[in-house]
């Protein structure tokens, strides 16, 4: 088979190597990819929101299939124009992928549904807005309605800081048509998991778990970002509450898509909060997440490229996944200045070093060549993986490689995994 696969950061890196290693997979090309994936894959020089571009290049190269990374071009309708032209593509339609492109979309379906989320108003007036809180008192989050880059999430401590999110979204526009609606929400308290699975259309066939850390300080402090590193498995995820988050929230919910006429094929990643009363939803996604899938990915031990097939084609009802029994620990290397601006351009050292283990795996999120030099090149940089018999040795295994990279302006965090050490 000829696949395109659309993205450029380290979850595709992580579906690159995937691909690339399925014996079905004749030709990979990635569009844009980065250096890392250049290994794995022909890098094609199209931008993900050049949807016409990738279209053209598919049928020119007869790509036999197209494998979607990141969420914007799916919200903006790639697959459905890849489709139109008979190009079969992996992940759902622009109707199916607003549960990540309108939070609103997503809690009006969970609550026609009765699916288990936060108690939430929509909004397109600050005034209301406004009122709500000071009703609900704090703390309370107040999200963009629309794709932000994952910045459009205020989780907020005091009412005042909830008045400033809804006026910088609905008075100043900061996040511009993404916040011109707003979802506002009960604030959830228990431990966030990330629970995925492949969905057809119609079955669901749920992915091992993992964890993010998605503060940029150890301990889970300092700025929110796309996520610091991720672990798989998630302990605090034990198999009755993966079973009832499986049966209340991620069947419901694609049946409900089915209902609605729009039914979702692809990953759907679920965000969860483990609350007293059972799993909560506090956000769906819509493909793999990021670093979730760099964690998952080195567990999987069946092909993927056939699981992905099926998605699409509807018969995902008898497929099953083999995993395996180690555990992953995928630790960041970002860009100082991450979350903010990062420094770009700094000279990485040292990766092949790091990378001697066979039981540690580097994916690039954010880097570029020039000439023989490998340069960082965004704010995540790079994802040092690693197996191990439990978390605290993979997490082990990826520190000690981590400790053979020479980057002065990269930093990671320290305590990756720390939740999951010593249950
Ligand atoms: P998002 O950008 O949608 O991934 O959300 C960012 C983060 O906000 C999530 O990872 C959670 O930590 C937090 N969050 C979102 N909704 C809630 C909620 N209802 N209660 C508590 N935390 C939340
Ligand atoms: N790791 C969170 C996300 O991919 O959205």
């Amino acid at each position: 088979m000829r696949v395109l696969l659309i993205g450029s950061g380290g979850r595709e890196h992580a579906l690159a190597w995937a691909l690339a290693g399925s014996p079905i997979c004749d030709k990979l090309f990635c569009a844009p990819g980065n250096s890392g994936i250049a290994e794995e894959a022909e890098c094609v020089e199209l931008a993900p929101s050049d949807l016409l571009g990738i279209v053209q290049f598919a049928k020119r190269e007869a790509i036999d299939f197209v494998v979607v990374g990141p969420e914007a071009p799916l919200v903006t309708g790639l697959v459905d124009l890849l489709e139109a032209e008979g190009i079969p593509a992996f992940g759902p339609s622009a109707k199916a992928a607003r549960l990540e492109g309108s939070k609103g979309f997503a809690k009006d379906l969970c609550a026609k549904y009765d699916i288990p989320t936060a108690p939430y108003r929509r909004f397109s007036y600050a005034d209301a807005a406004r009122d709500y809180v000071r009703i609900l008192g704090a703390p309370i989050v107040v999200k963009a309605d629309g794709l932000a880059a994952g910045k459009g999430v205020t989780v907020a401590m005091t009412v005042e800081e909830a008045c400033a999110a809804i006026d910088a979204a609905l008075l100043e526009r900061r996040f511009g048509a993404a916040g011109a609606e707003l979802v506002i929400e009960q604030h959830l308290e228990g431990e966030e998991v990330s629970l995925l699975a492949l969905v057809d259309g119609a079955h669901v066939l749920p992915l091992a778990s993992a964890q993010d850390h998605k503060r940029v300080g150890d301990g889970d402090t300092g700025a929110n970002t796309g996520g610091m590193g991720a672990y798989s498995p998630a302990p605090c995820l034990t198999p009755a509450l993966e079973a009832e988050a499986i049966e209340r929230i991620l069947r419901p919910a694609v049946a409900a898509m089915a209902q609605e006429g729009a039914p979702f094929k692809g990953v759907l990643y679920a965000g969860l909060i483990l609350t007293k009363d059972g799993p909560k939803l506090i956000e769906f996604n819509v493909r793999f997440g990021d670093p979730e899938c760099q964690a998952l990915l080195p567990r999987l031990k069946s092909d993927l490229l056939p699981a992905l097939l099926a998605a699409r084609s509807g018969d995902l009802k008898d497929f099953n996944l083999r995993w395996d029994t180690r555990a992953s620990v995928c630790v960041v290397m970002a860009a100082k200045g991450y979350p903010g601006e990062p420094l770009r351009g700094g000279e990485i050292k040292g990766l092949a070093a790091a990378a001697r283990d066979p039981l540690v795996k580097i994916f690039h999120a954010g880097t570029r060549r020039d000439g023989d030099r490998l340069l960082a090149d965004g704010g995540r940089v790079l994802d040092i993986v690693a197996l191990g018999d439990t978390i605290r040795e993979a997490q082990h295994r990826a520190y000690y490689a981590i400790g053979a990279i020479d980057w002065p302006d990269g930093f990671c965090r320290s305590d990756i995994g720390w939740r999951a050490v010593g249950r």
